[in-house]
């Protein structure tokens, strides 16, 4: 059925990340798992308040309503599938500039990498491990099932989707495999640095 919500365009092609992604999984990923969680939320909105509201406002008013669980799941899957897509690249460039600093006030990339894929790791069952951002000071988080911590009004710079429709077609049971190969070729570190311009603009202007 038709609804407020689309699914968004990939930002490259279906195998611009192969061999580390497949087009065969990013097909599934994008072209079913994804594109069912739009479906399923214009269909739960439909006539609802959450109809006229966008998207990102629909995942924070559900975060903590219990009652409201199947469309918070089905926002918040939608929103960090979006997210997860930008986080990816073909076209790696290296950290620089205020994120650069930022990254090296973390302790280093490699840190930082390292540290992301733990979350990932120790993420129990389904979820998505982040890089966030507070008040410029880097930080890693997880989150279970569909979570992620903009609803909870953190900036997030980077996430990896550590579902197994992310990566058993590719690597089967082996989660740290993926990371390891994810983390190293694939992160967008450009649209790291522009979530964390984002952030900073309105503690310029006020200084
Ligand atoms: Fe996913």
């Amino acid at each position: 059925m038709a609804g407020p919500f689309e699914l968004s365009p990939l930002p490259w092609a279906e195998d611009a990340l192969a061999p580390t992604i497949s087009a065969k999984t990013i097909g599934f990923h994008y072209g079913k798992h994804h594109a069912t969680y739009v479906k399923t939320l214009n269909e739960l909105v439909a006539g609802t308040k959450y109809a006229d509201m966008k998207l990102e406002e629909i995942v924070r008013a559900t975060a903590e309503k219990t009652d409201e669980h199947k469309i918070f799941n089905n926002a918040a899957q939608v929103w960090n599938h979006d997210f997860y897509w930008r986080s990816l690249t073909p076209k790696q460039s290296k950290p620089s500039g205020a994120l650069k600093a930022a990254i090296e006030a973390f302790g280093g990339e490699e840190k930082l990498i390292k540290d992301l894929a733990e979350a990932g790791k120790a993420q129990f069952g389904s979820g998505w491990a982040w890089i966030v951002s507070k008040g410029g000071k880097l930080a890693i988080e997880k989150t279970p099932n569909a979570a992620n911590p903009m609803s909870k009004g953190v900036n997030c710079l980077l996430t990896v989707d550590v579902w197994e429709h992310a990566y058993y077609l590719d690597y089967q049971n082996a989660r740290p495999k993926y990371l390891e190969e994810v983390l190293a070729k694939l992160l967008n570190w450009d649209f790291a640095a522009e979530n964390l311009d984002r952030e900073s603009q309105p503690v310029r202007a006020a200084a």
